[in-house]
This record gives structure tokens, C-alpha cells and sequence, in this order.
């Protein structure tokens, strides 16, 4: 297996103080065995988020990016900015971003496009409702998210975080991730042929520092998005060494 990858989604959490304490933490206490883990601030925190951890095994990565490069876009951020600031990763198609600002499939495959051009790695996201889910078309759902959200040659990566599972402390089980996995696996390769075997596949939806050791154990999880437990150290760490014992 690959090195796991463990990305840590601050949301909209962390005023200048707090964000460097908890990136000092984190960057403190480092296992040096072998695990990517990227950071993800708010925007306004990046800028010195990524002077911290340059030259740091710790990546930095933003949030949500806009799919131009530069124009009268009133508040937006793009993907050259934050290239420009040494960001190297950014999430896209948050289900907090689809749910709250409107984003579609298609709004997402643009932005994703914008990313990789601007020399970003994209995290992106889909998962379905618990209303999906319990109706049966949690499969036809991801599929469809697959096809929208990601661009042709795709190879950045993707998280799959069930809807339900995020901010809820109710993660989904090792069997409901185990055969998440396989179907997202086999529908990457029936959409992107041999390209599809290797995109990484994130699981998200309240991994914490007691259950990501089980979790990051699941045959075809490359690692994981962390919300609310990224915002702890300690627990962020354990999450970290979780990922890289394996
Ligand atoms: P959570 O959030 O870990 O707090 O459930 C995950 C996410 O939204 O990325």
C-alpha cells in the first residue's frame, strides 16, 4: 500500500492564534514514519499556515477555490492564489459547499479542471444523503457525482464522505465503508479505465482518534479527511500515527 494520506478540514474554524498553536502542535510532535498530512485552514489563516509548514513534512491545502484564474469574482479566491501562497492541495465539492452554496456536479469538475491546471492537487468530495441512502440510490448517486464532479484523466484525489457520517460523531461502519470502497473502485474503473485503479480514495464523516486505526485498516482507503478531530491535536496526531502504521 501506498503511504495514507490524512487531511485535516478546519472548516471555518481558527483565528491566528489558535491556528498556529495547533499547527506548532502538530508539526512538534511529527511520528517520522511514512504518511502525507495535509492541513487545510481557513482562507485567511493560509498565508501563514503555509510559511509554517513549508519546508515541513505537513502540506497546506485551502478549502474551496474558484474555476477562474483572475477577474471581477467579488470575494473568490483562485487556484493561482493559492498556488502563489505555496498551497499545494485544495478540497472541492464539499458537501457543506453543495449543500450551502449551491455547488453542482458541474461546478465542481470546473473547479477541479482550474486546480490541477494552477498545479494543485484536488481532494474531491461526494457522499450521499441519509435519505439516499435509505432509499437505495446511494450507489446511482455516487456514480453520478463520479461522472459530474471529475474531470477526464483525473488523478487527483478523492474522498468519499457520506453525508450522514459528517459532523455527526456516527461514522459509517467498517462493512458500509468496505463496500463503499469496492463500488466506488469498480465504478472509477468502468469510468476511467485503467486511471480509475489508481486514484486514492479518502474516507471522511467523523473519523476520530478512536476509530481511525479500524478504519484506515480497510482494504482501498488511502487514508482520511478529518473534521472536527483535526482541530485537536492529540487527536489529530493519533490519527496520524493510525494512518502511518499501516
Ligand atoms: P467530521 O467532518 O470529521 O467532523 O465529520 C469531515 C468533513 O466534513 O470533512
Amino acid at each position: 500500500m501506498s503511504r495514507q494520506i490524512i487531511v485535516g478540514n478546519w472548516k471555518m474554524n481558527g483565528l491566528s492564534k489558535d491556528s498556529t498553536a495547533r499547527t506548532e502542535a502538530i508539526l512538534s510532535a511529527l511520528p517520522d514514519t511514512a504518511v502525507d498530512i495535509v492541513i487545510c485552514p481557513p482562507f485567511t489563516q493560509l498565508a501563514a499556515i503555509a510559511s509554517l509548514t513549508a519546508n515541513s513534512p505537513v502540506a497546506c491545502g485551502a478549502q474551496d477555490c474558484h474555476m477562474e484564474s483572475k477577474g471581477a469574482f467579488t470575494g473568490d479566491i483562485s487556484p493561482e492564489m493559492l498556488a502563489d501562497l505555496g498551497v499545494s492541495h485544495v478540497i472541492l465539492g464539499h458537501s457543506e459547499r453543495r449543500q450551502t452554496h449551491g455547488e453542482i456536479d458541474e461546478t465542481v469538475r470546473e473547479k477541479t479542471v482550474a486546480a490541477i491546471k494552477a498545479g494543485l492537487t484536488p481532494i474531491v468530495c461526494i457522499g450521499e444523503t441519509e435519505d439516499q441512502r435509505e432509499t437505495g440510490q446511494a450507489e446511482d448517486v455516487l456514480g453520478w457525482q463520479i461522472k459530474g464532479s471529475l474531470p477526464d484523466g483525473f488523478n487527483g484525489i478523492l474522498a468519499y464522505e457520506p453525508i450522514w457520517a459528517i459532523g455527526t460523531g456516527l461514522a459509517a461502519t467498517t462493512s458500509d465503508i468496505t463496500d463503499a470502497m469496492t463500488f466506488l473502485r469498480a465504478e472509477l474503473v468502468r469510468q476511467f479505465g485503467e486511471n480509475g485503479k489508481t486514484i486514492q480514495i479518502l474516507y471522511g464523516g467523523s473519523v476520530n482518534a478512536g476509530n481511525a486505526s479500524e478504519i484506515l485498516a480497510i482494504p482501498d482507503v488511502a487514508g482520511a479527511l478529518v473534521g472536527g478531530a483535526s482541530l485537536d491535536p492529540e487527536a489529530f496526531l493519533t490519527i496520524v500515527r493510525a494512518a502511518s502504521a499501516h
